[in-house]
C-alpha cells in the first residue's frame, strides 16, 4: 500500500484516513492545532502539527497519495498556502498523485442554470477567487512536474455532526424560499468515497463537480432538518431585510444560484452514492434519535 498524506486532516480527512487505514495504508495527517493533532493520534493517525501560513517543516510527501483538504486563508484573492505546499513538495519529495477539494464557488452565480465542468469560471466572491487561484496553481504545477492532480468542486457538505442545529436553536432567519437561490449538497461519507475514487480513477488535470444531483434551496434544507430534529422552522426575510440582518458569509451564499451536473463524477469515477438525496442522508444523521 502507498503511504497517504492528508494536508488539512479535519472531518473529511478523518473519514478518508479511516478508509485508507482499513485498507492497510499508513496515514499521516497535517493539522494546525494541538487539539486536532491529539484527535488524530487517538484514531491511530500519525499527526503532523504545522501552520500552512508559516514556514513549513519537512513533509513526508515522497511517493505518497496526497489529499489536499486545507482551505485557503480567509482574506485576499489568492491562496498562498497552496504556493507554500507546492514549493515544499519539490523540496521534500514529490507525491504520486494529488486530490484537491475545491468548491463550486469557482463558477460564481449561474442564474439557477444546470452546469457541468465546462461552465465558465467566474467567481463572484473572494472565497471563490481564492479557490480558483489554488486550482490554477495546482494545474500549472502538475503540468510542470508531471505529477497527476485531480480537482473536486464541492458544494455544501452535510452529515452526522455537521448539521446547522445551533443556528436552528437560535432561531436565526433565512432569505424567503421564493427568493432563495439553488444550492447543492453532498453527504460527508459520500464525499470521502469520491475522494478515494478520484485518487484511483480521476483523470489528471480534470475537475469534477461533486453533488448528490438533487439541488434544492437553503430554506428547504433548514426546514427538513428542523422537522427531523423537532425544532422550529427558521423565520424568513425578504431580500431587503436579509441584506440588513444576515451575515456577509450567509449573504454571499444567497447571491449564487446554480445546479451542479454530476455525470462526470458518477461515470468517470464510478460512483454509486450511498446518500443520493437529502432524505436518505438525513436518515444517517438522526439514526440514534
Ligand atoms: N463546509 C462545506 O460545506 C464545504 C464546502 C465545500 C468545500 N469545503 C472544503 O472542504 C475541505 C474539507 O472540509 P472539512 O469539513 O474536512 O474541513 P475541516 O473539518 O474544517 O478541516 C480542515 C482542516 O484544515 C486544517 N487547517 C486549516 N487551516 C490550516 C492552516 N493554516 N495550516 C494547517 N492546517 C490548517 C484544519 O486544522 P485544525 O483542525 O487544526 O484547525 C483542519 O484539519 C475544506 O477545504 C473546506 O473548506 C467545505
Amino acid at each position: 500500500m502507498n503511504a497517504v498524506l492528508i494536508l488539512g486532516c479535519g472531518d473529511v480527512g478523518r473519514r478518508v484516513a479511516r478508509a485508507c487505514q482499513a485498507a492497510g495504508a499508513p496515514v499521516t495527517g497535517l493539522v494546525r492545532s494541538p487539539q486536532s493533532a491529539v484527535q488524530l493520534r487517538d484514531l491511530g493517525i500519525e499527526a503532523l502539527e504545522a501552520d500552512l501560513d508559516r514556514p513549513l517543516p519537512p513533509l513526508p510527501s515522497a511517493g505518497t497519495e496526497l489529499y489536499y483538504f486545507a482551505p485557503p486563508p480567509t482574506s485576499g484573492d489568492r491562496d498562498p498556502r497552496m504556493a507554500a505546499v507546492l514549493a515544499a513538495l519539490e523540496r521534500d519529495g514529490l507525491p504520486r498523485r494529488i486530490v484537491y477539494i475545491s468548491t463550486s464557488a469557482v463558477y460564481g452565480d449561474c442564474g439557477g442554470a444546470w452546469i457541468d465542468e465546462d461552465a465558465p469560471l467566474r467567481p463572484d466572491t473572494r472565497r471563490g477567487l481564492r479557490r480558483l487561484d489554488a486550482e490554477r496553481q495546482l494545474k500549472a504545477w502538475s503540468e510542470r512536474t508531471g505529477i497527476p492532480v485531480v480537482i473536486l468542486r464541492v458544494p455544501g457538505i452535510y452529515g452526522p455532526g455537521r448539521l446547522p442545529l445551533e443556528r436552528l436553536r437560535k432561531g436565526l432567519p433565512l432569505l424567503r424560499e421564493d427568493q432563495c437561490p439553488y444550492t447543492n449538497r453532498i453527504h460527508a461519507d459520500d464525499l470521502a468515497a469520491i475522494c478515494l475514487a478520484a485518487m484511483v480513477r480521476g483523470v489528471s488535470g480534470t475537475a469534477y463537480n461533486v453533488s448528490d444531483g438533487h439541488p434544492s434551496n437553503m430554506v428547504d434544507y433548514f426546514n427538513r432538518i428542523a422537522d427531523r430534529a423537532g425544532l422550529p422552522r427558521p423565520p424568513t426575510l425578504d431580500r431587503e431585510e436579509a441584506e440588513q440582518q444576515l451575515t456577509p458569509g450567509m449573504l454571499g451564499y444567497m447571491q449564487e444560484s446554480k445546479r451542479l451536473r454530476n455525470e462526470r463524477m458518477l461515470n468517470e469515477l464510478g460512483i454509486s452514492l450511498q446518500y443520493p438525496d437529502l432524505e436518505a442522508g438525513l436518515d444517517s444523521c438522526f439514526i440514534d434519535s
